[in-house]
């Protein structure tokens, strides 16, 4: 496979913007769409060509966003649809293609769509959202424990029913059995691909397909719940939807879909994406896994070692090796700091960047940055649970606390594994708030931004930021970088990560030592290749010094 084989979004790097948290362009302590826009610069700089820009329509910010009130308006936080057609426009003027988040799932409770449905059984849209009757002795219709915790069923006075609701009660499931629902979907989706974006990210999809019969399942907590997720993730039937949204959507427009996944593992990718897929891409958690846990439980985290997060990599690369592509991802805005999450070690943050930082850059498939990674950010600094804003990290102290542990424990589980520790703002410049906003954060401002900004990294050639645009020049610039084949080297270090990229004119070999310690390897994997970048400057044949990453090619 050669470069000029490869669709627009295959040549480029992603990058995500969360705008609650990029730039306030108005002072009210939050990001807006113009904030993104007076950035173009800067990301075009990071040879990023597709902006994923999590939702910004309108709503009650219950979930920052993720829970609709209007598909057809901006939120008055953010901006004016002026404002995205704007940035839209402006992008493409950069190279940058904007890519819509579509939350399909579920809607906010403050949707017209579900106020209409909860008024009474027999309302036009009475079918729209997930409707069940009490058990005869009233309770839930199941014991489903929602993502977000607690009963994933809520009560409605005006139906006198329950209604199902995967995240948060704010954010009932859209019912996709219904036509007239999908239909809605399509046409909303239809409408942002008419104004010119990229592309869509597809938000929690595996959720879409309930089981033809409702039942308890397992009881796997202390609070006699059983989680929804294991319930309906991945039904069956589901992709039957999804080749019709693919029909009625995206077939001849030249757009990329990326499809949020979790409950999909490797060996069901050539399912999903590819000839036969329904998405061109497919966010799947195999590695955010590793650290976490199987079972996601933020207070019982996995005891893992780099090989258990190299195989489910490799495993990953393997699936989408000759059909699909991989969006190589270590953090989005609801992750942790890959510098705090996929290091067992200590040693200096930025190394750990670096480091990380040219994994993922050099993967086969499509980098996804997520803002601030570039920067090379760690978690916040957490010390009470009314410091979180998330609604999930809320759920999850509650749930902690349920489990039996104390609030000692609770709190350290959810400074580890928050979602708000990628949600603090943007560190642009040493000024007040950092750059971020002339009004007060909607989250703290990192302790660290006076030395820890982006102007500050512009101007240091040693920066983590400055090594990403470097790595982020040398792939585009290099055809194995782009198309070669991934092989792994070295599967069974627990130091070192290292692969081969293949192409037809010329090879990479890329070795990062993700420990604290010195690291050796076999001078012949890198026979006949010189050195094309090196975190430390200088290299020593066959040895890597601690959190030292390097990457060789054919001259
Ligand atoms: C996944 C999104 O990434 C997350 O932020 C959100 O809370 C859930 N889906 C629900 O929409």
């Amino acid at each position: 496979m050669k470069t000029s084989d490869l669709a627009w979004w295959q040549r480029t790097i992603a990058y995500e913007a969360y705008p609650k948290s990029f730039l306030d362009t108005r002072g009210a302590g939050t990001g807006t769409i113009a904030g993104i826009t007076s950035k173009l610069d800067y990301l075009a700089k990071l040879g990023v060509g597709a902006l994923w820009i999590t939702p910004c329509y309108r709503s009650p910010m219950v979930d920052n966003g993720y829970d609709v009130q209007d598909y057809y308006a901006i939120d008055p936080s953010f901006g004016t649809m002026a404002d995205m057609d704007e940035l839209i426009a402006r992008g493409r003027e950069h190279g940058i293609r904007v890519v819509m988040d579509l939350v399909f799932n579920h809607t906010s409770e403050a949707c017209a769509w579900f106020v209409e449905s909860r008024s009474s059984r027999d309302n036009p849209r009475s079918d729209w959202y997930v409707w069940r009757d009490a058990k005869p002795d009233g309770s839930e219709p199941t014991n489903w424990r929602s993502i977000f915790g607690g009963s994933a069923w809520a009560w409605c006075e005006e139906r006198q029913q329950y209604y199902l609701h995967t995240f948060a009660p704010q954010q009932p499931d859209l019912n996709w059995e219904s036509p007239e629902v999908r239909r809605a979907l399509y046409d909303i989706a239809n409408f942002w691909a008419d104004k010119g974006v990229g592309g869509f990210r597809i938000d929690a999809i595996t959720y879409i397909k309930k089981p033809a019969v409702f039942a308890d399942g397992p009881v796997d907590g202390e609070d006699g719940l059983s989680s929804v997720h294991n319930a309906t993730a991945n039904g069956e039937g589901i992709l039957d939807f999804l080749h019709e949204f693919k029909a009625a959507v995206c077939d001849g427009r030249d757009i990329f879909t990326v499809g949020e996944a979790n409950g999909v593992g490797a060996d069901e990718l050539c399912r999903w994406v590819g000839k036969d897929g329904v998405f061109d891409l497919l966010f799947e958690f195999s590695h955010t896994h590793v650290p976490m846990g199987e079972a996601e439980i933020w207070c019982k985290p996995a005891q893992w070692r780099l090989t258990d997060l190299k195989r489910v990599l490799t495993a990953s690369q393997e699936a989408t090796a000759t059909n699909g592509w991989y969006p190589a991802f270590f953090e989005n805005h609801d992750q942790p700091r890959s510098t705090v999450n996929f290091f067992r070690c200590d040693g200096p943050i930025d190394a750990k960047a670096k480091a990380l930082g040219t994994v993922l850059l050099m993967q086969r498939g499509t980098p996804f940055l997520y803002q601030g990674e570039e920067l090379g950010y760690g978690n916040a600094t957490w010390t009470s649970p009314e410091q979180f804003d998330d609604v999930q990290t809320r759920g999850e102290y509650e749930f902690a606390l349920t489990e039996g542990f104390t609030p000692e424990q609770a709190l350290a589980a959810c400074s580890r594994f928050s979602r708000d520790n990628a949600r603090t703002p943007m560190q642009w410049d040493a000024s007040a708030n950092a750059g971020f906003t002339t009004g007060t954060p909607w989250l703290p401002v990192h302790p660290d931004y006076q030395q820890m900004n982006v102007a500050a990294q512009e101007a240091d050639p040693n920066s983590v930021l400055c090594w990403y645009r470097r790595l982020a020049a040398l792939r585009l610039s290099r055809d194995e970088l782009l198309a070669g084949s991934y092989e792994e080297l070295m599967a069974e270090s627990e130091q070192v990560y290292a692969y081969r990229r293949q192409g037809e004119d010329g090879a990479a070999v890329v070795l990062a030592n993700l420990s604290d310690q010195p690291a050796a390897y076999d001078a012949a994997l890198v026979d006949g290749l010189a050195l094309l970048a090196g975190t430390h400057g200088t290299v020593r044949p066959g040895a890597l010094r601690p959190l030292e990453a390097v990457v060789f090619g054919t001259r």
